[in-house]
């Protein structure tokens, strides 16, 4: 008779679980609680965030599908960008639109994506579809360095559907750093930005009728429970997202039901909620053009386009290392 094999939660062996571990126990103990929005994309969260891309509620992503259809010969004109780096690349369905403008230059693509379990499928449909392009998918997190050497330069980093805005302020202004110590003058980047609008109309994009982003949110305490052995009971929170009008972001959260005990098994810690206390796993912040050109400034780049659609729910920015003018000696 053959023993039962010892339980391995899946994903047992993924490099990325110390990181996991790591955040999960650093931001269940912190007081307020909360979780960096990265780890909500496990196979199946990626899978819900694309039907919240479909949802009548979720306008952000049909319109900057729509205005990047509408502009894409115009970021070829100004890049001719021969390689094309896609930070957050999901499902790379938009990215079809900027391939297509840049059919005359592009060779290579790179999506950039912590989601393997999206990126894989992702970067296979685009290399079937456009097999004169290169694709070399990296499983990373974006806020890490790029190392863009070795791709051909003119490049354009890209960083699409209001994913900055999921990084709070200081971790922005780091990462803008960042990308601008890495840019020649003569690379691009490329930034999509949900902007601020009718606060009713954004804080509904965030609670659909459907509870798709509601089952988005839970997700990340099923995917602690599987890959660390926890025993959250996820049916014991509520998703809360709300608009914040002194930040002009919207805060997810999970809200304890009532006072629960949860025990993360892996590392071995016991984590106590009080009945109502919040969980913020993610904020979603919405821009105004003043606001993300003088966060550009502040890194040393400088907004060389910007647009917009119709109603003004989304933008994108064309963003270039700004020209520092030595100083007379
Ligand atoms: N660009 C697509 C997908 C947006 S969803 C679109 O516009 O529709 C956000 C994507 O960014 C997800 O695929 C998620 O896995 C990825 N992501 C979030 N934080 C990340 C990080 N720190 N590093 C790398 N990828 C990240
Ligand atoms: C990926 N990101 C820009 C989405 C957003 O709108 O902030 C993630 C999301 N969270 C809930 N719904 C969608």
């Amino acid at each position: 008779m053959t023993a039962p094999l010892p339980h391995v939660p899946s994903g047992a062996t993924a490099a990325y679980l110390p990181a996991l571990r790591a955040d999960v126990v650093r931001g269940l103990t912190a007081v307020p609680k909360s979780l960096p929005p990265k780890w909500l994309y496990d196979g199946r969260g990626s899978d819900l965030f694309e039907q919240i891309t479909r949802l009548p509620e979720y306008y952000a992503t049909r319109t900057e599908q729509a205005l990047l259809t509408q502009i894409s010969a115009d970021i070829a004109a100004h890049t001719g960008a021969r390689s094309l780096i896609e930070m957050g690349s999901g499902s790379s369905h938009k990215t079809r639109s900027l391939l297509d403008g840049l059919a005359r230059t592009v060779t290579t693509y790179v999506p950039v994506d912590v989601s393997g379990d999206a990126l894989g499928p992702a970067a296979a449909a685009i290399a079937t579809a456009y097999p004169k392009v290169e694709v070399r998918p990296r499983e990373a997190d974006f806020t890490d360095p790029l190392h863009l050497d070795g791709l051909d330069g003119p490049r354009l980093v890209m960083l699409l559907g209001g994913t900055i805005g999921n990084l709070l302020p200081d971790d922005r202004d780091r990462f803008l750093r960042s990308l601008a110590s890495q840019l020649t003058p003569y690379d691009r980047l490329l930034v999509g930005v949900h902007l601020v609008t009718d606060p009713q109309v954004i804080t509904a994009a965030y609670n659909d009728a459907a509870g798709v982003t509601a089952a988005f949110n839970a997700g990340i305490l099923h995917r602690i429970n599987r890959e660390l052995d926890a025993d959250f009971d996820p049916e014991a929170f509520a998703h809360v997202a709300c608009w914040d009008a002194d930040n002009e972001w919207i805060e997810m959260r999970l809200r304890a039901r009532r006072a629960q005990t949860v025990y993360l098994g892996d590392p071995g810690v016991v984590v106590r909620f009080a009945a109502g206390e919040d969980l913020l796993t993610e904020v979603s912040a919405k821009f105004r053009p003043e606001r993300l050109a003088a966060e550009a400034d502040a890194a040393g780049l400088e907004l060389q386009m910007f647009w917009t659609d119709p109603d003004n729910l989304v933008a994108l920015a064309l963003i270039a290392p700004a020209l520092r003018t030595a100083p007379a000696s």
